[in-house]
Formats: structure tokens, sequence, C-alpha cells
């Protein structure tokens, strides 16, 4: 293989790192050496009620099968992310919202502010009855109310389950019922892209199927009309008139539940991913002050949704635990034009810009100038997250984003992992279009075969993780048992991500993309379970198999096969008919790039679909469709290429 092509630490950032290679080298040593002093000391980092004198205690066996870190430990996370600031930085800036319309006002919040908006907003919370413990549903748009409620959660020791804005009203009904959600906070409705998203309107679709639900507590963030449902419906700002604004910060043992996000796996619904308080809060600071070499009174935007890991652990938890200035924006990265994201850069002088390969891309294909016509100068280091970065794109991010400046920071990692697991430090490591380098301290990656044979050297194969690390995910909400055969069982002792990777000689990690049946659409995951089932929901449809295909912007884009109920024709209007219908079911981020309708599926003997030869056929390469001897009907694999939809 030919010498990847190789970006090395300069001389400036050689001098200005706060981890240098040498330093990597010493402070990851110690982490797989001597994890338990090397955890105690990093839980320094924050401010403890009771210290812990324990790190990790866990085991990945099935027959003692744990995870804990810091138990004996106690804190608030909410108030780490804020009451300890307000000594130091009361009056620095903590939120910068940027809103969807550059012609509407931005919005700012010091610690202190943040520290009353979000003990109002708890006190909201009490009063409406929610106790710690209770699961609290938050379906909102990008405001800093998101955040607040976030927050107020974590002060009071309510469990979040924040759902994506953009996940239609059945798919937040399942997820209000699977965690036995009785209150919903959500706004009127959202802006995006200059249009409005009716957050209300489908909770109250969600409710009917969701009887658990009693209270909603609504934010007004449009004055979209709205109906309000007598003895459910709160007004926030009606709530919030006359509460108190200080609230206690409830003092939580390290592993109490933080939070559950819903994140889709390769069968089933989705799993409720569970992260603790103290060492998600201590991964996900550390990774952001490490990854991102954050200074204080550094501006950090960081370009996710709330509603996904990334906006928990890298808009509100990390950033805010480390004192950040932190950039909140509402809209999308090309709207109302394609140089927005580099004005709003320009406009607060941001210094760590965090974003999406998919994102570069769609901006990329625009062309240089809407970049090249403002100034990025305040920039200094640039984050990529999601997906597997093409050099093309990296490349385009590094030089005409950052100006050939600034590190390009790829970060692997998961919703189960809770923060960074392998990326370079600025300073420490040298670059490579396409590689996330180098783990994380405890991270302890491993490739091995698919008989479970650790591959040493270079080598490629299927990623692990050997040790816990303290951001690790704690269980599937209620289902301990999935948990355990979702990422032990594979091969025993070790968590399994379902990503590939491949090591170079020089020993940096290169991920290859998920190994399993989930699909990463933009950088939204995504289930091909779960748009099969919902296709299979609709009247017209016998059967349906869906496999994700290259798409130049989206990373992936979802192609479905489509078997008709006998007496049902094909056409493009039942086409189109189904691709809304999956949209309603999901929400549009599922939306099927193509329907192929197909007679009958390729499948074994025993009745196993067989994936492979769909997503070759999908790919358009049905050149290599591989042994398709044990095919109980080789004929049907004539006829799905015939048809194959470009
Ligand atoms: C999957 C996890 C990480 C937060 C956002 C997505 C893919 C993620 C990278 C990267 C290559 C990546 C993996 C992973 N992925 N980051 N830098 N390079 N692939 O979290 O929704 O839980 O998805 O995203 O396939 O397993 P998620």
């Amino acid at each position: 293989m030919a010498e990847p092509e190789r970006y090395p630490v300069s001389d400036e950032w050689k001098k200005r790192a706060r981890v240098d290679a040498g330093g990597y080298e010493t402070l990851y040593g110690r982490s797989i050496a001597d994890p338990g002093s090397f955890w105690l000391e990093q839980a320094r980092r924050l401010d403890w009620i009771k210290r812990p004198e324990i790190a990790g205690d866990w085991s990945f066996d099935e027959a003692d099968f744990h995870i804990e870190w810091f138990a004996d430990g106690k804190l608030n996370v909410a108030a780490n992310c804020i009451d300890r600031h307000l000594a130091t930085r009361g009056d620095t800036t903590a939120i910068i919202w940027e809103p969807d319309d550059p012609k509407d006002s931005v919005r700012t919040y010091t610690y202190r502010e943040l520290h009353r908006e979000v003990c109002r907003f708890a006190n909201v919370l009490k009063g409406q009855g929610v106790q710690k413990g209770d699961r609290v549903t938050i379906y909102m748009p990008m405001i800093p109310e998101a955040a607040f409620a976030l927050l107020a959660c974590a002060r009071i020791g309510a469990i979040h389950s924040v759902v994506f804005g953009g996940f239609s009203p059945d798919a937040l009904a399942g997820r209000i019922v699977d965690c036995d959600s009785a209150y919903v906070i959500t706004a009127d409705a959202g802006r995006r892209a200059g249009k409005m998203v009716p957050l209300k309107t489908n909770v109250d679709k969600a409710a009917d199927q969701a009887p658990v639900l009693k209270k909603v507590i609504v934010v007004q963030a449009t004055g979209a009309d709205v109906t309000m449902k007598d003895g459910r419906d709160v007004w926030y700002h009606e709530a919030a008139q006359g509460v108190g604004e200080d609230c206690p910060a409830e003092a939580m043992d390290a592993e109490d539940p933080l939070f559950i996000l819903y994140t889709s796996g390769s069968t089933g619904k989705p799993k409720g991913v569970l992260h603790t308080s103290g060492g998600y809060l201590l991964w996900t600071s550390l990774t952001h002050e490490l990854a991102f070499d954050y200074r204080e009174g550094d501006v950090y935007w960081c370009a996710a949704d709330i509603g996904w890991i990334t906006g928990h652990s890298y808009i509100v938890y990390g950033p805010l635990a480390n004192g950040a200035t932190v950039v909140m924006y509402e809209g999308v990265p090309n709207w109302p034009d394609s140089s927005r994201i580099w004005q709003v850069v320009d406009k607060h002088q941001v210094n760590i810009l965090y974003t999406a390969p998919t994102a570069l891309r769609a901006l990329m294909a625009d062309g240089d100038e809407p970049v090249k016509k403002t100034s990025r100068a305040s920039l200094r280091v640039l984050g990529t997250v999601g997906e597997p970065i093409n050099p093309e794109a990296w490349r385009w991010y590094y030089n005409v984003v950052g100006d050939g400046r600034c590190p390009i920071i790829d970060t692997w990692w998961q919703t189960e992992t809770g923060g960074h697991m392998i990326a370079p430090l600025p300073g420490a490591h040298d670059l490579k279009p396409g590689s996330a380098t180098r783990p994380m301290p405890g991270v302890d990656p491993q490739i091995l075969d698919a008989d479970g044979n650790v591959l040493t050297g270079a080598a490629q194969g299927n990623l692990v993780i050997a040790k816990s690390w303290p951001g690790q995910m704690r269980t599937v909400w209620n289902d301990h048992e999935r948990f355990f055969q979702t990422y032990f069982s594979t091969y025993p002792g070790k968590y399994f991500t379902s990503d590939g990777a491949r090591r170079d000689a020089d020993g940096d990690y290169w991920i290859t993309g998920r190994v399993d049946d989930v699909i990463n659409v933009s950088g939204h995951r995504m289930g091909t379970a779960e748009v099969e089932s919902a296709l299979v929901l609709h009247e017209s449809v016998a059967e349906a198999a869906v496999v994700g295909r290259p798409h130049e912007v989206k990373g992936q884009g979802i192609y479905a096969y489509v078997t008709l109920n006998s007496g049902v024709e094909a056409s493009d209007d039942l086409r189109r008919t189904l691709v809304q219908w999956v949209r309603d079911e999901i929400g549009p981020i599922a939306t099927p790039e193509a329907i192929q309708f197909a007679p009958s599926l390729p499948k074994t003997r025993s009745g196993k679909i067989m994936r492979r030869i769909l997503r070759k056929i999908a790919e358009g390469d049905t050149s290599s469709l591989g042994d398709t001897s044990t095919l109980a009907d080789p004929d049907v694999v004539d006829h799905l290429i015939e048809n194959g939809v470009a």
C-alpha cells in the first residue's frame, strides 16, 4: 500500500501543545498501566460532593458482568457545569445562541444567567411533580431552553430522554412509552431553514399512543398557534412566574442515571442507551479539552443538534463542565445560503468548530467562494464526527476552510461510548485524511478477525474495546440482557463496536464503517430493520428489505426492496406513497432514496435474506455477487438486477 498522505504537527502546534507526542505516550501509557490511580487523579477535574476513592470496577464477562466508575463518589452534574464556575467566571458567556434567521437577535447567557435560568426551569419541573429518578422526554428545537431543560433535569436528578425534533409522532410515542416518561418538555414549534416544525402538534399526536404521558411543558418559541389541553399542557412562561431563582442541586451517586438516549441497532426497536453521572461527565469534559485543545476563553461551536449524542456530550455537558463559551445554532449549515456557517464563525469569532462530513460535502458542492468571502481567521481547530470522512472533504476542510492552519480532528465514537474514543490530539499526532489516528487515554482498541483472534501490527478486521472507560454506557434501559447480548456476546470479554477498522504500520486507526445492519445517513444512525418494520406496516406491503448504498453527500442513502401483497399493482404513485409513509412513521431522516419493487427477495433455503447481494445490486455492482449457490431460487437475482433503481 502507498505511504498515506501525512500532515505533520506544525512547529507552532508543537510549541503550544498542551499534550505533545511524548506527552501523549506518557499519558496513554499510564492510563493503561495503572488505570486506578490514573482515573482517580483525573477525577479531580470535577467538583465532587464526596470525592471517589474507587475508580473503575467492571467485568465484561458474562458470569460477573458489571460496569461501575467512581461508585462511592457523589456529585451533581449541573452544579459541575454551572455553579462551580460562578466564583471565577460568573460573568463569562456560557451560551451564545445564533437564531435560524440571521435577521433575528442573538441571545447570550453568562454562567450566572445560566444558573438562574436552569434553577428556574428546575423549579418549574418540581412544581409539575417531577422527582428524582423520573424520566422526562425533551422534544425541542435548538433554542437555549433545550439546554436549560437538560441541565434542569440533571440538577434535580431526573433522567432526561431527548428525542430529536425531526422524529415523527410515532417515533416519539415509542420512546415515551419505552421509558415510562410521564413528562414531556417541548416548544410550540421549531424553526429550521425558514420553515416551522410543528413540535407541539406532534406531541399531541404522540400522546394518543402514550397513555403514560401526564404533563406537557410547552416553551413559547415562535408564537405558533397550538392547542393546549386542560390539565395536561402547561406553558413554561406561565409556570415559571413566581418560582424561585435558586434550586438546590441534588446530591447524586456517580452511578445514578443522567440520561437515556435512543439509538438504532441492527435489530428490533431503538435501544435506550443509559449514561450515568460521574464517569460520563468526566469523559466528556476530558475529551473535549484534549481533542480540541480547549483553552479558557475559547469560543467553541459544535454544529450538531441536541437530539443526538454529539449535542449532549459536546454542546452541553463536556464544554460547560470546562467553563467554555458555547455557540448554539438553531438552523442548518446552508440556509439562507451556503456561506452561513462561515458567517457565524466570523460573527462570533469561533475558535473551535465541530461538524459532520455530510455538512462539509454539501457545502463543498457549492464551491469555495462562499467560504473564501469570509475571514475565518479566528479558527484554530476543526473537528469532524459521525461517519468516515472522505479524503476530498478532509482536504477541503483543511485547505479551504482552515486555510491550511487548523488541524482536522476526526473523532470516532458512538452514542454508546459517551464521548471521543479515537481521535488525534492537535499538537501530538500527525494527521492523515480519513484516519481517526490514536485512542484516547484509557481506551484499549483491538482489531479482531472473524474468529475473535487479536490481530497485531498492521491489520484489518472488527474493532473491539478491551477495557471499560468512564464514559461507557451502563445498560439498555429496561433490558440489561439486551445490553450484554448486543455488545459483549460476539467476542466474549470485549465491547464490540460493530465497526470495522484498519490499523496501519504507524499504529493509526482507520474506521471502515459498520459491519452490521446499521446505516449512516447524513451522520444519522438508522437501523435497516426499523425502516423495514415501517414499510411492512403499510397495507400494500408483504415484505421489505432495506440496505444502505453510497451517497455522495449523505454518506449512505436508504435503498428499499419491497414485495407487494398479491393483487397490488406496482406504480410510481405507490412508490411515492411508501416514501411518505416511512417519513410519517419514523421521520424525514429515514426518507428512502430508492424503492425497488421485487416480486421476491433472495433468500437462503432456511429463509434468511441475503443482504450482501441486495447491497451489491443497490450499488449497481453486479459483477461480483459472490456465491449465490445457497439461494433457494437463484433466478430471483436476475430479476432484481434488471429492475435496479439508479
Ligand atoms: C457510528 C456511531 C459519534 C457521535 C455521532 C454518531 C460512525 C462516528 C465516526 C468517525 C468513522 C464514525 C461509526 C459509529 N462514526 N464517528 N469519525 N469516523 N465513522 O454517533 O449515531 O451512535 O453512530 O457512527 O460507524 O459506530 P452514533
